[in-house]
């Protein structure tokens, strides 16, 4: 049965790795045109998760359905040509090639040179770094810039849905900012985006939605602002203390806002 109105929905959601399973129903929607944040402890399923999404990992029982499709059962080759792409927990530009040559990569699947010169006009428009350092081994980047370069690539195949596991792994605090405003950027330019994030308190600030996953399931799910404010989620997973939790509400209502704003 097709879900006409989920733009992502994931249905119980069983998957593993052979040795019994990581994910133990997992249901949850994710809405059209927002950015929609999995917290959770390490070891909870999340990057497990986002395989079962990008076709990596298939899931033992459950439907994963991207606008109207069922995705479980299909090749990562074919959920990508739908328009789902996912960047990588860990690094993963070809060192040895130029920026450019990566961002040019992403865009594999499209065949029309000249669509394929235009959208690199646009993305040399939206990360600087991409034309700056055109002709730099991809190498030689910082963590941080090579993260940009990764989001430049996944966006040559002008994706409808972008998916991030953890994109922040490794960055000081200085570019994590930098690379949220980015996510923010390319969700305004029109991309839903889902993302697995470490740095749970301020990725929930910006996400309009969250999902906290735990033990292989869903704890909580709801508006950012909604999770960020939950006082057990605030004590657990946040780092911080009830009383500290308390103190976020001043800072929670941009994410409504932004809710509101779609
Ligand atoms: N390729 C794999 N083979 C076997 N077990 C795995 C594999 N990848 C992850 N796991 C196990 O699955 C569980 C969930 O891992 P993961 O989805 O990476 O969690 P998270 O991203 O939330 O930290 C962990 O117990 C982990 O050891
Ligand atoms: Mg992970």
């Amino acid at each position: 049965m097709a879900d006409s109105e989920a733009f992502v929905r994931f249905d119980g959601v069983v998957a593993g790795y052979g040795g019994g399973d990581v994910l133990k129903g997992v249901t949850f929607d994710v809405p059209e045109g927002g950015v929609t944040c999995i917290v959770g402890p390490n070891g909870s399923g999340k990057s497990t998760l986002l395989k079962t999404v990008s076709g990596l990992v298939r899931p033992r029982l459950g439907e994963i359905w991207f606008k109207g499709q069922q995705l479980v059962g299909l090749s990562p080759k074919e959920i990508l040509r739908l328009g789902v792409v996912q960047v990588p927990q860990n690094h993963s530009l070809f060192r040895e090639m130029t920026v450019h040559e990566n961002v040019e990569l992403g865009a594999f699947l499209v065949k029309d040179k000249k669509v394929i010169a235009e959208r690199m006009d646009t993305i040399r428009e939206m990360f600087p770094i991409v034309a700056e350092r055109a002709k730099d081994k991809a190498g030689s980047l910082s963590g941080g810039q090579q993260r940009l370069v990764e989001f430049a690539r996944c966006l040559m195949l002008e994706p409808d849905l972008v998916v991030l596991d953890e994109p922040s792994m490794g960055l000081d605090p200085k570019t994590l900012r930098s690379m949220f405003e980015t996510i923010r950027m390319m969700n305004s330019v029109g991309r839903t985006v889902l993302l697995v994030e470490q740095n749970a308190r301020q990725a929930l600030k910006m996400s309009h939605f969250g999902v906290v996953l735990e033990n292989g399931q869903v704890r909580l799910s709801g508006t950012g602002a909604e999770v960020l404010n939950n006082p057990e989620i605030g004590a657990l997973y946040l780092g911080g203390t009830i009383e500290h939790t308390n103190q976020m509400e001043s800072s929670a209502p941009s994410a409504v806002e932004r809710t509101s704003n779609e």
